[in-house]
């Protein structure tokens, strides 16, 4: 975990409300898993933003021995509130604060054995709700060189929807609740489709969402989403352990969300207790 000012590179608009950017971090860059985070001070609120480690540039894996080049890591949020529109008016050229990585990102099948002969190809299905896509894009990156990778992205509508350009080797599926494009619905009315083809899942999204998958896999018929990891996006105090204010009941106890997550299993969490 390091602290350092980092000079923001790029800062867009993608979609309505949606920016990406990027900023020079190469120790984090190096260092940051898929599902990790950052803490960025944002002017003068107490608190820090947590913001979803989005990509690592260039698009490779340390354990690949690629150059990491300048070090990049990308951002991806949406503006809500004062502190998200304090980091969306920043330029090119500027500096911020930024802390990270933070968190136990997702747990990844391992791909390389150590006389590096490749283990068995697993089908892995990404499922993102809304701005949940920022982690999973990622995760998406870092396994599809060896992996069969399907990346659900669901939104309000087709301009919500992620431009997936870097991720040639993913097969997307997009579903919007107007049917502006892709399917028409919210990604768990297709989910089932998909199920009985996944080996292990990964999901980030609303709250809502996850509950109606755990719900599904309460069924029988819907067992292998006890694979599933989710990324939980949630307030955060301090970010780093210190203050309880992220706390959630799973059925090993009072997790922090900063700490022992922001990832965890599905079946772990006691839902019915969960107030985000
Ligand atoms: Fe302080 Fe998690 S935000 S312990």
């Amino acid at each position: 975990m390091r602290q350092s000012l980092c000079t923001i590179t790029s800062n867009v608009e993608i979609s309505a409300g949606v920016r990406l950017m990027w900023v020079e971090a190469p120790n984090i860059a190096i260092a940051a898993q898929p599902g990790q985070f950052i803490t960025a001070r944002c002017e003068d609120f107490i608190l820090r933003r947590p913001l979803s480690i989005h990509q690592v540039s260039p698009l490779s894996s340390p354990s690949m021995g690629e150059d990491l080049g300048e070090g990049e890591i990308a951002l991806l949020f949406q503006v809500v509130g004062g502190g998200t529109a304090w980091l969306s008016q920043r330029q090119v050229g500027d500096k911020i604060d930024i802390l990270g990585p933070l968190g136990k990102g997702f747990s990844i099948p391992s791909v390389i054995a150590k006389h590096e002969v490749p283990k068995q190809s697993k089908n892995l299905l990404l499922v993102a709700g809304g701005i949940g896509i920022a982690p999973l894009t990622f995760l998406a990156q870092r396994v599809s060189p060896w992996h069969q990778v399907t990346l659900i992205h669901g939104a309000s509508t087709a301009a919500q929807i992620y431009p997936l350009s870097s991720l040639n080797k993913v097969r997307f599926i997009p579903v919007t609740e107007d049917g502006s494009t892709g399917e028409k619905g919210v990604v768990t009315d297709i989910l089932p489709d998909s199920l009985d083809w996944a080996d292990q899942i990964y999901a980030c999204g609303p709250v809502d969402m996850y509950k109606a998958m755990a719900t599904m896999s309460l069924r029988a018929e819907r067992s292998n989403l006890k694979k599933c990891q989710v990324s939980l996006e949630v307030r955060l105090g301090c970010g780093i352990g210190a203050c309880y204010g992220c706390t959630i009941p799973t059925k090993k106890g009072l997790k922090k969300v900063c700490q022992d997550g922001p990832v965890f299993e599905l079946d772990d969490i006691l839902w019915e207790e969960v107030r985000i």
